[in-house]
């Protein structure tokens, strides 16, 4: 048995793992793994495993950053699934390069970005992503695909959907610029910088550094998944009806509903801060649920305690079913 790494700090065991640093690594242990139960885990940064997984660990170690620009100012940068997604948007802030920033600080790898569309401070990883190659683990064959073939949705590609369990990311590519223009659509980034003029890349990346940390826990600190729960969008009486009884509740119009925070409802539901044995519901953002036994054994029992309690209190309070954004493996 070996330990899995993940930022929830829960100490669970896989099988076996096994790591590649190329295509063709890959290609050998998918030809191992023929029959065998396995998943693909990147950084481990939006999964918790309530229990041990009985079954092989694959984990991408491809590393790399290659940019090339063009002379219209717009360069392209190839990565690696398993480079560091912070440390990649770090690379690109130094050098100068506009369209990542607002996704500063996110944990995880380029590939587990790519599966789920991390989004933050008001972007998203498919409106910088140009295209994403993966192999295939049916035959081992690279297939590159435009990012209009992904389907890519509020924490949603077609990796979860028709594409699930048939492709392993190995690299994405991304749309940069020299000469872009801050995003200041996250309110609170907005507000910081509502007095000053020509925001730099480094001023965007410094504030959400403390943007961030003031809301969620450092990894290295307390586990946790970032957000534990997806935003849920509610039909039109749902919303209508909370509403009347809650004027200030904070709500988005989108597609097909009302998005309304997670973190409020929990939060209006008195469990901000909640604890159980060594897990909680973090006191700062609601959304976040945390493990305070770091690397603990058995740390997941807690947590998972935690997360269904805080799913039964919004479903009896609230009539809204929330739904885990992080991936459950049990
Ligand atoms: N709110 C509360 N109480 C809480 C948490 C939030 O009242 O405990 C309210 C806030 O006051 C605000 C609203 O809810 O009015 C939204 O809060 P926030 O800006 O913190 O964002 P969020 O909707 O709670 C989402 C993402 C985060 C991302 C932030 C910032 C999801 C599931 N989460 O959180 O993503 O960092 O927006 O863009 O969409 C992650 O996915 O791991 C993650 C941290």
């Amino acid at each position: 048995m070996e330990k899995i790494d993940n930022t929830f700090g829960v100490g669970a065991m896989c099988r076996e793992k096994m790591e590649f640093r190329n295509d063709e690594e890959l290609r050998e242990c998918l030809s191992k793994v023929v029959g065998k139960k396995f998943m693909v885990v990147g950084g481990g940064a939006n999964i918790l495993f309530v229990g041990d997984y009985d079954g092989i660990v694959l984990h991408s170690k491809i590393k790399g950053i290659e940019t090339t620009e063009d002379k219209e100012g717009t360069t392209l940068a190839v990565v690696g699934s398993g480079e560091t997604w912070d440390e990649f948007v770090a690379e690109m802030v130094k050098r100068g390069l506009w369209g990542v920033e607002n996704l500063s600080y996110i944990p995880g790898e380029v590939g587990g970005a790519a599966v789920q569309n991390i989004g933050a401070y008001g972007d998203e990883f498919s409106n910088a992503a140009e295209w994403v190659e993966a192999i295939s683990i049916n035959d081992g064959t690279l297939r590159r695909f435009d990012i209009s073939e992904l389907g890519y949705g509020y924490r949603w590609s077609e990796f979860k959907g028709k594409f699930k369990d048939k492709y392993v990311i190995v690299r994405a590519c991304f749309r940069l610029r020299r000469d872009g223009k801050p995003n200041l659509t996250y309110k609170p980034l907005a507000e910081a910088f509502a007095d000053t003029e020509n925001v730099r890349l480094t001023d965007i990346r410094a504030e959400l550094e403390k943007i961030r940390w003031g809301k969620l826990p450092r990894p290295e600190e307390v586990g946790s998944a970032g957000s534990f729960f997806k935003n849920p969008v509610v039909g039109r009486e749902v919303y209508e009806s909370l509403a009347e009884r809650y004027p200030d509740m904070p709500h988005f119009e989108v597609e097909g509903g009302v998005k309304i925070p997670a973190g409020w409802l929990i939060e209006r539901c008195g469990l901000k801060g909640y604890r159980h044995g060594t897990a909680g519901v973090w006191d700062r953002q609601a959304l976040v649920m945390v493990n305070y036994d770091l690397g603990g054994r058995r740390a997941y029992e807690d947590v998972e305690y935690v997360y269904r309690h805080v799913i039964e209190t919004v479903r009896e309070e609230m009539k809204i079913e929330l739904e885990p954004e992080a991936i459950i493996i049990r």
